[in-house]
């Protein structure tokens, strides 16, 4: 099955969203199969923007990822990175659908409270940056069968 890398920003951790997000993502299907509460080095948010290195919000962008906790995880599920991309929304919370975890929470778009993966290359290069194998479960729930 398709995993993505997502992260609960360190603004919606301030803001009290861990639980609200998750929610969202669980209630859709989507599977857990890792996570942890972690604080990103700035070296770990320069190899993670690295696409992003030299633009105009570069600078700014390492400071607030850097800037508290992130709720990091590892989701899987059927075609779960697009899917993660379209529950997240647009990039600027302003152009965000209502329904969308940014377009219901967001209003900035340097504090648009989540990241995903946005595509299968990202998102293999994103787990292997955050987590060891090892912190990766494969495990099936009963209620697979329902939803995949
Ligand atoms: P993310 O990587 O965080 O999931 O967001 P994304 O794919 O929707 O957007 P991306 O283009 O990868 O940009 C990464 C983050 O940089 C900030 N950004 N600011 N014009 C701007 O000021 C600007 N453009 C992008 C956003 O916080 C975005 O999430
Ligand atoms: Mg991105």
């Amino acid at each position: 099955m398709e995993r993505t890398f997502a992260m609960v920003k360190p603004d919606g951790v301030q803001r009290g969203l861990i639980g609200a997000i998750i929610g969202r993502l669980e209630r859709r299907g989507i599977k857990i199969a890792a996570m942890k509460l972690m604080q990103i080095s700035p070296a770990l948010a320069a190899e993670h923007y690295q696409e992003h290195s030299g633009k105009p919000f570069y600078e700014g962008l390492v400071d607030f990822i850097t800037s508290g906790p992130v709720a990091a995880m590892v989701l899987e599920g059927d075609n779960v990175i697009a899917l993660v991309r379209t529950m997240m929304g647009a990039t600027d919370p302003q152009d965000a659908g209502m329904g969308t975890i940014r377009g219901d929470y967001g209003i900035s778009i340097a504090k648009n409270i989540i990241h995903g993966s946005d595509s299968p290359l990202s998102a293999n290069r994103e787990i292997a940056l955050f987590f060891s194998p090892g912190e990766i479960l494969d495990c099936s729930r009963s209620i697979d069968r329902w939803i995949f």
